[in-house]
């Protein structure tokens, strides 16, 4: 499984605060990414998963505070995307919990899927939508 360098030039938005926290994101997915091997046990991903639902959640939150206080324009179509994140990501966290197909396939199957679905998601999100509110926060000397 591969292991994802933080780059500054095609991750980095160049807010701070921002740019901490997408790091720290980072960290876990790597971290889910190390925890695979074949001696995996189904409860060591799911504490990871766990640990990245309640961090992305935080991360939400602190860019959603922000773009209340500064009447971000894309504010309600990026609300949606973290909300459509959140939704896809527990479902998919239920099935590996509950669902036969997935109690069936090994532990290093299922993190493999949950992982390239998160590290999907956060590149094109950083890319596509965090760096649209860059030029406002900047305004606000964030
Ligand atoms: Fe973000
Ligand atoms: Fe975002």
């Amino acid at each position: 499984m591969n292991f994802i360098e933080w780059n500054d030039e095609t991750m980095g938005i160049g807010i701070e605060l921002i740019d901490t926290q997408h790091k720290e994101l980072l960290r876990i997915i790597n971290k889910l990414s190390l925890s695979i091997t074949s001696n995996s046990q189904r409860q060591d991903i799911l504490d990871i998963v766990n640990e990245l639902v309640n961090y992305a959640q935080f991360h939400f939150n602190t860019e959603e505070e922000l773009f209340d206080k500064l009447n971000y324009e894309n504010s309600v179509e990026h609300k949606a995307e973290h909300v459509l994140f959140m939704e896809k990501f527990i479902a998919l966290k239920d099935k590996i919990t509950q669902d036969i197909s997935y109690v069936n396939k090994s532990a290093v199957e299922i993190s493999e899927e949950v992982f390239h679905y998160i590290l999907n998601w956060f590149l094109n999100h950083i890319v596509g939508s965090d760096k649209k509110f860059v030029k406002l926060f900047k305004e606000n000397n964030l």
